[in-house]
């Protein structure tokens, strides 16, 4: 790989010596202003001094390291006589001294310039010294830009336990920039676990057998796993005005379904179980304990069953029928699978995510693309808070970094935006993470756009190219106010090259990321199928291909293929069959809720209505699973998956088709 050539260029590398530039003129802080001499005087002087280069000032007892943030052809008139060409402006950065055990680098200044001091050229040996630490606490991601044969290195443990993030707009080389700092951060750290969130699907083979691809065809999160506002979020598709009684009926019987589920496993009986009191069942609406879809409709039911105001009785009914639309939703087969059943898979959920088990692949790349776009980000909170938890509940013990690519979509800096849960879960690794061994990376085209927060939280900071200049307020602000300058570099970097800031490197510093091969080159993988039908024969069956999963008549059919890369594994087979889902009984909608005197023939007929609307649900959904093959003929119901949320209508339209 290209990281290692470099690595090994550049210990075999010829120092180049210094040459003399100019002479320090004026110094104000941390910056020093200074002559240039001509370029026939500064004898053998190949390079120029321009903005972003490293030069040195040579003191009495130290090399004071700077990058030039200015240049001019103006000088003091007072100078102008001696020789100099023009002027520029040097951000003193750190220094290399003579020490007891050697010559070292250190940040920051001890020892300022004085009138006359010479400027010199920064030697490949003195770069090295600063910059190409090689060895366990450094990573190789990359050369400096500067002089090409030395490696770039990152101080890796510094760059993970203070987060890091990737900025640059679309194109410069984000993508593969993580591929490579991830490859190499895997190979330096092999006890830390990577979860890396894929937003386009477009890691799974960039780390080659090290990575096990989690898709929608493989993914498991019981809804129970979900929290309160994350499965509210996926009823709900999001917060509708209108609908907070029905949150309230959750609220009170979810805690019930929880304890019944309990009782169940302990006494074998349901029946005493649902005389509990919410209040008195020990666990709240967010405890993560499993309990069955079954049980929670019954006793909404239940509760149905007891009233006879009719605009109440609808709020259950409508509850009942949400409950009912998504949980029959093939695409939502990843949570729902086994509602009915229960089953205490928690411990595996975190194996199989987490890659816990001995010999487990070090890395999971989730590829969220394949997901309904109303769940992203539930599902994106869910398990962002399962890492932080699991990190806080074991202590540390098991090391997580936390990848989110787009982190934009995640942690809006508009609060009004998005989905509050999964911010807090990105805020809480970001602010909490580092005490419990969970680390966050992320990506981003729009800095201006995140949670400023969480940039605050971001130790190490890479700088792609980005015009925008809102973006590059932001990473100005992030960074020291000596490195601020550099910032005014970004709009001009070319692909792959980088300005890397903050803990993880010596310096402020200018490098090009490592050359990916092509295979290992992220890229979207319909993107790549779309490439490889060139006939016209090949493309109509993509296309055919395309608007099945569009649809997303099913996530079990061979329309997945198109979600998976070469390196996923199969969807599970113990997974439902959609067909057999279609039937899953309900016994909640009839068989537990009791006759009451007062308006029963009134309420049976509604209960018949909500029934009846149940089947024509689960009928509609069971065609859907057929849409892309069989033909719907005569009369028969036009064949589409169960409606999305969003067309379920609104509790205040008054329009429920009851
Ligand atoms: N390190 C690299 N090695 C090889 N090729 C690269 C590298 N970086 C970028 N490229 C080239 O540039 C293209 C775009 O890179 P990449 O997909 O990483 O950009 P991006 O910033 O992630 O874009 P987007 O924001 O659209 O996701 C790649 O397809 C590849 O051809
Ligand atoms: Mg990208």
């Amino acid at each position: 790989m290209d990281a290692d050539r470099i690595a090994a260029v550049s210990e075999n590398s010829t120092p180049r010596r210094e040459q003399h530039v100019g002479s320090v003129l004026s110094v104000r802080g941390a910056e020093a202003s200074f002559g240039i001499l001509r370029r026939n005087d500064a004898a053998g002087e190949t390079d120029g001094t321009t903005v972003g280069k490293f030069l040195a000032i040579a003191s009495k007892n130290s090399l004071l390291i700077g990058f030039v943030t200015e240049v001019s052809v103006e000088v003091p008139e007072i100078v102008r006589e001696q020789g100099y060409a023009g002027s520029a402006r040097l951000e003193l950065m750190g220094e290399i001294r003579k020490e007891r055990h050697g010559t070292k680098f250190r940040r920051g200044v001890t020892e300022y310039p004085l009138i006359g001091d010479p400027v010199v050229t920064v030697g490949a040996d003195a770069l090295q010294l600063i910059f190409g630490r090689t060895g366990a606490q450094n990573i190789v991601i990359g050369r400096l830009q500067q002089e090409p044969t030395l490696a770039a290195c990152v101080q890796v443990d510094e760059m993970l336990s203070r987060h890091f993030a990737v900025f640059g707009t679309t194109g410069v080389g984000k993508s593969s920039g993580v591929a490579v700092l991830l490859q190499q951060v895997l190979k330096a750290r092999p006890n830390l676990r990577i979860f890396l969130l894929d937003a386009h699907n477009e890691y799974a083979r960039c780390f080659g057998d090290q990575a096990h691809v989690v898709n929608p065809g493989n993914l498991k999160l019981p809804f129970w796993l979900f929290n309160f506002e994350e499965l509210v979020d996926v009823i709900f598709g999001g917060r509708s005005p209108g609908v907070e009684d029905e949150f309230q009926i959750l609220a009170e019987l979810i805690p019930i379904a929880k304890s019944m589920y309990v009782q169940y496993q302990t006494v074998g009986s349901r029946t005493s179980a649902k005389k509990l009191d919410s209040k008195n069942t020990g666990f709240t609406v967010d405890t993560p304990v499993p309990y069955r879809l079954a049980d929670l409709v019954s006793l909404i039911d239940d509760r149905l069953g007891k009233l006879e105001n009719r605009s109440s009785r609808m709020k259950y009914f409508k509850l009942i029928m949400r409950i009912e639309a998504v949980s029959n939703d093939p695409r939502y087969n990843f949570m729902f699978e086994n509602a009915n059943v229960g089953g205490d898979t928690m411990a595996e959920v975190i194996c199989h995510l987490f890659r816990i088990a001995p010999g487990a692949k070090p890395m999971t790349v989730m590829q969220l693309a394949g997901l309904p776009v109303e769940v992203v980000d539930s599902v994106v909170s869910v398990v962002g808070r399962m890492a932080f938890e699991f990190g806080l509940w074991s202590d540390g013990a098991f090391p997580i970094l936390f990848f989110c690519e787009e982190a934009h979509r995640y942690a809006s800096a508009d609060r009004a935006l998005g989905f509050g849960p999964t911010r807090r879960a990105l805020s809480r690794i970001a602010k909490e993470g580092r005490k419990c061994g969970v680390f966050l990376g992320l990506a981003s085209q729009r800095p201006a756009e995140l949670d400023a927060t969480i940039i605050s939280q971001c130790s190490t900071l890479f700088v792609m190219r980005m015009a925008n200049d809102r973006d590059q307020a932001i990473i100005r602000s992030a960074v020291s106010d000596a490195a601020a300058s550099l910032v005014n570099l970004v709009s001009s970097l070319g692909t792959r090259e980088v300005l890397a800031f903050g803990e993880g490197v010596s310096l402020p510093v200018r490098m090009v990321f490592a050359d990916l091969p092509k295979d290992l080159i992220p890229s979207s993988e319909a993107v790549r199928n779309t490439h490889a039908g060139t006939t016209r024969e090949a493309a109509h069956d993509q296309v055919d291909m395309i608007v099945a999963r569009w649809r997303g008549a099913s996530i079990n059919n061979k329309n997945l293929q198109l979600e998976e890369g070469p390196v996923a594994p199969a969807a599970p087979s113990k997974a439902v069959p959609p067909s057999a889902k279609s039937v899953t009984p309900q016994p909640a909608l009839h068989v537990s809720a009791p006759e009451h005197s007062n308006g029963a023939a009134h309420q049976q007929s509604l209960r018949a209505s909500v029934l009846e609307r149940s089947s024509i649900l689960k009928k509609n959904v069971s065609l859907g699973q057929q849409a892309s093959g069989q033909q719907s003929s005569g009369q028969q119901a036009p064949a589409q998956a169960s409606p999305p949320r969003s067309q379920l209508p609104d509790a205040q339209d008054g329009r429920w088709p009851l």
